[in-house]
């Protein structure tokens, strides 16, 4: 007769055509892996989708400011304060209405002085107005803050922090990528956006 001991024993024998516990632990280590795997690879895919299918900032539109209330009034140089940022979308010339459907087309803009503008960065602004995607590249979180000390926006949930006068170009922490920048004019004396995004905005797509 099989004593208890013997049992656990016996137990730890791998029966033919039968996966041994610490196959099963293993199988289902990979199924929870692969199940987290999936969720990340849906997030990526609907991000993708929702960036390729978003209307996209178009040149011609103007620019209005994201929390404005009232009449929608396109922004003109003399709205923005030297070094303070200011979250806007892009108004969509044609139906007059600003283009919500997306964050990833909500914008950050910055007015430095012209002077501290160097060639590559005054062809991209309007009247010292300098215009970034409002969406970091690292997780997705809002760009709104500017520090004077070091002249960088900075991303508070991760520190990152992008150069506005080297294209957007990464000047800190985990961010992958620079930050989009959107070209502009003037027409008059209203902010124009004059060409598209430099680059994908938005965190998981890589440009
Ligand atoms: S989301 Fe901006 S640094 Fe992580």
């Amino acid at each position: 007769m099989m004593k208890l001991q013997d049992m656990g024993t016996a137990e730890a024998v791998q029966t033919p055509g039968m996966p041994s516990r610490r196959k099963i632990f293993r199988m289902a280590a990979a199924g929870a892996a692969g199940l987290v795997g999936g969720m990340a690879l849906s997030a990526r895919v609907a991000h993708a989708e929702e960036a390729s299918s978003a209307p996209r900032v178009a040149i011609g539109d103007r620019l209005v400011e994201d929390d404005a209330e009232g009449p929608l009034t396109p922004l003109k140089v003399e709205d923005l304060t030297v070094g303070r940022p200011l979250l806007a979308f892009a108004l969509n010339a044609e139906t007059g209405k600003p283009r919500t459907e997306s964050r990833l087309n909500k914008i950050v803009l910055l007015r430095l002085p012209e002077a501290e503008l160097d060639a590559e960065s005054k062809a991209l602004s309007a009247g010292g107005v300098l215009a970034f995607s409002a969406i970091c590249t690292h997780q997705g979180c809002e760009i709104k803050t500017w520090m004077k000390s070091e002249k960088v926006f900075a991303c508070f949930c991760h520190s990152s922090k992008f150069n506005p006068t080297k294209r957007g170009a990464v000047a800190g922490g985990p961010a992958p990528r620079s930050l989009p920048a959107l070209p502009l004019r003037l027409e008059g004396d209203q902010l124009v956006v004059a060409g598209e995004f430099s680059s994908p905005p938005g965190s998981m797509l890589q440009g």
